[in-house]
């Protein structure tokens, strides 16, 4: 493909982007009692008309007392809630923007006495958060599936605000990929064991979600390897085995994948230098977002590390990894939070005025 057509337009199923570059989905801390902030709609239209494609929403925790882990984050449940979503989704469709919830649940990341009700614990799958002991609650099979119920309410909700499609946070370690990974899930019933049984908490979820939206309506998943618990995890050790994870989640019929990497460029599998979007566009015909690094010199890992200052980096490697097929939408984070006019800039290859990363753009919101 030619470096051009990331500028031009692409879709998935009826869903039609100016472009192919994607704000990433980042978590600000800055709503109270779960409504979006009052700044949101100018801070996600700022992005929309500084030439972002779609934008995927900060995580928005699921309607469930258990979904939340971190303090300002928004949901879905109060009507306050729901008009400030419908604010930022009208803002966004007016600069010809499209937008997707990301909807989240942190799993074990949840401890004892956080918001909402501090009765409430982590809800995991075998009650595991990282290697070791069991330190949070494991979910019986009626709790499994009261959560799927959840996610499919969630997401005819979010149809309903007008959203044009859903993310489904699988990836960083928590409740989607704490099923996911072999270290936290250990149940012997039809949700752990084997790859395909850890992998049906997610189909389940997508598939009612499908369910309980209109054909047109987006609804696709995000994956990582890694985890927050541990950089170095891995659900697919080899290419079989994501074939086996891709081939096994397309069952349930998503829109599109996610693949989230810390570098977007490096190889998955010592066999081969496909990186992890690449490897995913080889083994299905779904569209593929990549994310890791784009347009900065450091991964966002070291922000939470105290490494904070990123500088431009060098866009060819993008460039040429689209080149390469590896993937069909690409997802920017911090460089978005810094300069939300980026991909403008990046288009007119106005790479002097970009304005490099550093943590003073996550202690501000807009
Ligand atoms: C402040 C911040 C908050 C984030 N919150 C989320 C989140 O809510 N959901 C998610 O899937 N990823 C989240 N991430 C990860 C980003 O979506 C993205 O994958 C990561 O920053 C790598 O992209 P970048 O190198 O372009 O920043 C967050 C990252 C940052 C920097």
């Amino acid at each position: 493909m030619m470096k051009e057509q990331l500028f031009q337009q692409f879709s998935i199923k009826n869903v039609r982007f100016k472009n192919r570059f994607v704000m990433a989905p980042m978590t600000r801390n800055f709503s109270q009692n779960g409504v979006p902030h009052l700044d949101a709609a100018e801070y996600y239209s700022m992005r929309a008309r500084g030439g972002v494609g779609l934008i995927i929403t900060e995580g928005v925790e699921i309607s469930h007392p258990s979904s939340s882990g971190y303090s300002g984050c928004p949901n879905l449940i109060s009507d306050e809630s729901k008009r400030a979503w419908e604010k930022v989704i009208t803002s966004v469709h007016k600069e010809d923007t499209k937008i997707f919830c990301q909807l989240w649940h942190v799993g074990g990341i949840r401890k004892p006495g956080m918001y909402p009700d501090p009765n409430v614990p982590g809800f995991t799958p075998s009650g595991i958060v990282k290697k070791g002991k069991k330190v949070a609650h494991e979910m019986s099979l009626d709790e499994i599936e009261e959560m799927i119920e959840v996610y499919a309410n969630d997401a005819k909700i979010c149809e309903d605000l007008g959203f044009d499609g859903i993310e489904i946070h699988g990836a960083h370690g928590y409740l989607v990929d704490q099923f996911f990974w072999e270290v936290t899930n250990q149940r012997t019933d039809n949700y752990g064991g084997s790859l395909e049984k850890r992998i049906n908490f997610a189909k389940d979820i997508i598939s009612s979600s499908k369910k309980s939206t209109s054909e047109n309506f987006i609804v696709g998943i995000r994956f990582s390897q890694w985890k927050q618990q541990d950089y170095g995890a891995k659900i697919a050790n080899n290419i079989d085995e994501l074939d086996k994870f891709i081939s096994e989640l397309s069952k349930s019929d998503p829109d599109f994948f996610h693949t989230s990497m810390r570098r977007f460029w490096e190889p998955e599998f010592e066999s081969s230098n496909l990186n992890l979007s690449a490897c995913v566009k080889q083994l299905s015909k779904l569209p593929v977002i990549a994310v890791g690094s784009v347009g900065l010199d450091k991964d966002f890992i070291k922000l939470y590390q105290g490494d904070h200052e990123a500088k431009i980096g060098d866009f060819d490697k993008l460039f040429n990894t689209f080149e390469n097929d590896s993937f069909d939408m690409i997802a920017i984070g911090r460089a978005l939070l810094s300069d939300p006019n980026l991909i403008e800039k990046l288009e007119n290859s106005n790479f002097k005025d970009m304005v490099p990363f550093d943590k003073r753009y996550v202690e501000k919101y807009v």
